[in-house]
């Protein structure tokens, strides 16, 4: 079994009544949301070009590492073209029947947010991608030589849907999507900036420098920002007065042992267990989810974007390698 991490990007992790004030840290509008500007101004281009022709927008795939604001983007194009959104996730839409009752329950212009797409099963997909294209459901019904097919007609809905990985998703589905957009990292600036954001909706007072701080720990992600910000205002409040100040920020931190580039004690056992088994050769992804205990998707999807992204892994045709960088901070 994996270890729990604070920093874990999964969502899954999350109770109920984390869920309810993550909902009220979500920005409802583009002009609460920080960053991913050239994503926000593809959008806003499409859905007044949309909103000019009384259309809803073209289907829209936004793909990148777990909790950088897939979900929430979802939620701001359906707000922004004044819409309704069921959201869903591609694991729970177990057969086609599950989804031609999700599509026949849409009004005109709703939007369909498909969570973890790439995990549809071939069948479901086919009847999506024909539902897509030209808003028909085709259904069979009855079995045997008495099988006749009919074909319904569907709201016009637009589908958003969000995927770690493009690879996964088969072509033809791919291919139905008129705007294609990878989230990025975020800069520790607007990381800061969406911490300060945060903690004024939570009514709690945080020192610029605490901001900042948080800000180089949080992963250049806004899921880990926010929940780093609420254990260090549990801290403040049950060790201080409430106020996150340097010292409550620098003891909150040492006692969940988040180092300065936002790793944890999983993600350094995980590089020093490479260097020390494999030195600075390339190892495969299953060998490393051997050392950590994790599966290799796990790995794949919420940890290793973060380590690729500030250098500490490489990936090359033989698999990862530890770079020096990673190996001075995990020795430092
Ligand atoms: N909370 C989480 N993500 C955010 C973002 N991108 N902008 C503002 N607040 C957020």
């Amino acid at each position: 079994m994996a270890i729990q991490r604070i920093i874990d990007t999964a969502s899954e992790d999350e109770g109920t009544e984390e869920q309810l004030i993550e909902v009220s840290l979500r920005p409802q509008r583009f002009d609460e949301y920080i960053g991913q500007e050239r994503l926000k101004k593809n959008l806003k281009l499409a859905i007044a070009a949309a909103k000019k022709r009384d259309e809803p927008i073209d289907h829209v795939l936004l793909y990148g590492p777990p909790g950088l604001g897939k979900t929430t983007m979802a939620s701001v194009i359906a707000n922004e073209m004044g819409v309704g959104l069921r959201v869903t996730a591609g694991p729970a839409i177990e057969r086609a029947g599950d989804l031609a009752s999700i599509l026949t329950n849409l009004q005109d212009g709703d939007i369909l947010f498909i969570d973890e797409i790439h995990r549809l099963s071939r069948a479901v997909e086919e009847v999506l991608y024909s539902a897509m294209e030209d808003f028909k459901l085709d259904i069979v019904i009855g079995k045997g030589p008495a099988a006749r097919s009919v074909r319904l007609d569907l709201p016009k809905f637009t589908v958003i849907g969000a995927t770690t990985r493009t690879g996964s998703l088969a072509a033809p589905l791919r291919d139905r999507f008129g705007h294609l957009h990878r989230l990025e990292f975020y800069t520790p600036e607007e990381i800061a900036q969406i911490i300060t954001r945060a903690a004024t909706i939570l009514n709690t007072t945080i020192h610029p420098e605490s901001a900042q701080t948080l800000s180089h720990r949080a992963r250049l992600t806004p899921r880990i920002a926010n929940r780093l910000l609420k254990r260090v205002r549990d801290y403040a409040d049950v060790n201080g007065d409430g106020i996150i100040d340097t010292a409550i920020t620098s003891q909150a931190l040492t006692m969940m042992e988040i180092d300065d580039m936002g790793l944890d004690p999983a993600d350094r056992l995980m590089i020093r267990s490479i260097i020390q088994n494999y030195g600075d050769n390339p190892v495969g992804l299953t060998t490393i989810a051997a050392l950590t205990g994790d599966e290799a998707s796990t790995i794949e999807d919420f940890y290793e974007p973060y380590l690729l992204q500030i250098g500490f892994i490489e990936r090359t045709p033989r698999g990862r390698r530890v770079t020096p960088k990673a190996r001075k901070h995990v020795e430092k």
